[in-house]
């Protein structure tokens, strides 16, 4: 993505580095195109495990499947060769009840009130699709566990027949029937390490960033290129609201960060919460469901959050 972050001098636009700032800023009237990035941090609430929360991340709990290093359940040439443990893993978690969390619907909430430009997401949950996010204001950077495609004839399979051959069909993997003799490996379509990110990631995110006038990130470890280069293509006077259990994305946070910046060509030198030239950076160390609730709060839309949060309905697998 060609940088769209200009070294122009950047305004201060938040009166200081706080919640009650950021709420200020919305409440001016002054910020229409509101970004959100959110990661697998989001649907911890729903009952979903994230991937690095020591102890509980997904990939402190691997052991049993004696992978040459946790992340290559979710590489493309491994899964090839080895599938069963990603299905392991997804015989765990699918077939339960998946809600949106009330940090879903305060996104959707931007959404109805017109402020929201678009939803970046790394997570393949479709949780916040489920709360009623319209599909053209959502990205799923990583795609999605609501559709499947065999990779040998490329017939397609909705969540309700991978279901059935998950739950079904014994300890095996999911192969095509859907072409005589086909017996193809079925995959999710979910974005694995050496699969490129869906067309639409680039379409989109190449004009929303120079746009952004509030970027709120939260619940994810800004681990994952190109996902967490994102905030670097912001307006130097953008501010960033990261809304996450650990303070993440500063420079030495992203995993040689500054070599793929200068590749990239990004100037900017990462998440800055409290040097003395922070001027846009707001991190609140919290749940991403208690974040969304005070600054719902601050914004006097509790009501109205609480009312979505209420009405939403889990997902179906069908
Ligand atoms: N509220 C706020 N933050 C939370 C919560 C919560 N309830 N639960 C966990 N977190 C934080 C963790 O502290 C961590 O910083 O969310 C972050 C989750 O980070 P990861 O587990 O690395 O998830 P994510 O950033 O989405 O991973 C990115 O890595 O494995 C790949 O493709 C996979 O999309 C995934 C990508």
């Amino acid at each position: 993505m060609g940088s769209s972050y200009s070294s122009s001098r950047a305004e201060k636009i938040l009166d200081d580095l706080t919640l009650e700032s950021v709420a200020d800023y919305i409440k001016s009237g002054k910020c229409q195109n509101i970004i959100t990035m959110i990661g697998a941090g989001m649907s911890t609430a729903a009952g979903i495990p994230d991937f690095r929360s020591p102890g509980s991340g997904l990939y402190d709990n691997l052991g049993k499947y004696n992978l040459p290093f946790p992340q290559a359940m979710f590489e493309i040439h491994y899964f090839k060769r080895h599938p069963e443990p990603f299905y392991d893993i997804a015989r765990q978690l699918i077939d339960r009840e998946y809600k949106p969390t009330k940090a879903h619907c305060f996104i959707k909430l931007l959404s109805d009130k017109g402020l929201l430009l678009r939803n970046y997401s790394q997570n393949v949950d479709g949780l916040e699709i489920q709360a009623g996010l319209p599909d053209k204001l959502n990205v799923e950077a990583h795609g999605t566990i609501r559709t499947s495609t065999c990779m040998k004839c490329k017939a397609a399979y909705s969540m309700g027949e991978m279901r059935e051959k998950l739950l079904d069909g014994g300890e095996g993997v999911p192969t095509c029937d859907k072409k005589e003799g086909c017996l193809g490996l079925i995959k999710p379509d979910v974005v694995l390490f050496g699969e490129a990110l869906p067309r639409r990631y680039a379409q989109y995110s190449n004009s929303d960033m120079g746009r952004c006038d509030l970027l709120i990130i939260m619940g994810t470890s800004l681990q994952v290129y190109p996902f967490c280069g994102l905030p670097h293509y912001t307006q130097p006077s953008c501010p960033r609201l990261l809304i996450n259990l650990m303070k993440v994305g500063q420079d030495p946070d992203v995993p040689s960060g500054w070599f793929i910046r200068k590749m990239m060509g990004i100037k900017d030198p990462g998440l800055d919460f409290d040097s003395s030239h922070a001027y846009r950076d707001v991190f609140v160390q919290t749940t991403c469901d208690a974040g969304v609730e005070k600054l719902a709060s601050l914004l006097g839309w509790t009501d109205e959050l609480n009312k979505l949060t209420a009405e939403v309905k889990p997902m179906t697998w069908s």
